[in-house]
């Protein structure tokens, strides 16, 4: 154990708010590596998919997935998110019809530019989301750009946008492991999500989770991924 000047908690923090002991349990080198080794492979195996099965989804598989992706850490601890999780099929259509709207004026009337439409072209996205109605879940993430203390004053977030990516990040980690699929999909502007969920004036739409399994024979564009050389820098 090194020696710490500074150590954390001092006594009269530890004094003025409660601390616990994390009770971590340490693991071998060879442990780590095979862990490290499995998630890697697992992971690697995750693809964005564009067409569902309509096969049905537990809600529960739903609910555990957004409690894993709720303990993604936030800045000062304000979990600063809401997801909502819709299944109902006339909700659905509303989103995609709304959704595809947006994506018609972006692909059709060009308010994508030309840069952002050769970007892309591989993946050969277009305005048709069926999957918004096909898919068992819409998983909406919302952003709360500021919350309420209990006194109704105004409470302000920190790093709002670097917290909801982590915790959607995990979100779509939750979701692969457990064996379904998913697709961070993004109609912007999204200020219809907001409307047509009813939610708050401090809420903000980040992305919408088309959540199933895929449909059977689904394909997905043949990408790579950049190799750790053009990803990483050590300095060791
Ligand atoms: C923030 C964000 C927004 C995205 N928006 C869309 C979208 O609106 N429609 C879509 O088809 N894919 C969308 N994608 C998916 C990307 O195209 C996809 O992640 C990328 O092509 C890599 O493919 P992979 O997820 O299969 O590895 C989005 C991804 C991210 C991270």
């Amino acid at each position: 154990m090194p020696t710490y000047r500074y150590p954390y908690p001092d006594p009269e923090l530890a004094e003025k708010y409660p601390f616990v002991e994390l009770g971590f349990a340490s693991r071998s080198d060879a442990e780590m590596t095979e862990r490290a080794a499995s998630f890697y492979e697992l992971m690697e195996t995750r693809r964005s998919v564009r067409m569902f099965d309509d096969r049905p989804v537990p809600r529960h598989l739903i609910e555990t997935a957004i409690r894993a992706a709720s303990t993604a850490p936030s800045g000062a601890h304000m979990q600063p998110w809401t997801f909502v999780a819709v299944s109902d099929h006339d909700v659905k259509r509303q989103i995609r019809l709304a959704a595809e709207e947006e994506e018609r004026i972006n692909y059709v009337d060009n308010r994508m530019n030309d840069d952002w439409q050769e970007a892309l072209a591989p993946l050969g996205t277009d305005h048709h989301k069926e999957f918004l109605e096909i898919a068992p879940w819409l998983v909406v993430v919302f952003e709360r750009r500021y919350g309420q203390r209990p006194d109704g004053s105004k409470q302000t977030h920190y790093y709002v946008k670097e917290s909801v990516g982590i915790a959607a990040g995990m979100f779509i980690t939750a979701i692969h492991q457990m064996g379904l699929a998913t697709l961070p999909h993004t109609p912007n502007p999204m200020a219809f999500l907001r409307r047509t969920l009813s939610r708050p004036r401090n809420e903000r739409p980040f992305v919408i989770f088309p959540v199933g399994h895929p449909a059977p024979g689904v394909q997905v564009p043949d990408l790579g991924r950049k190799p750790l050389d053009q990803i990483a820098v050590f300095l060791d």
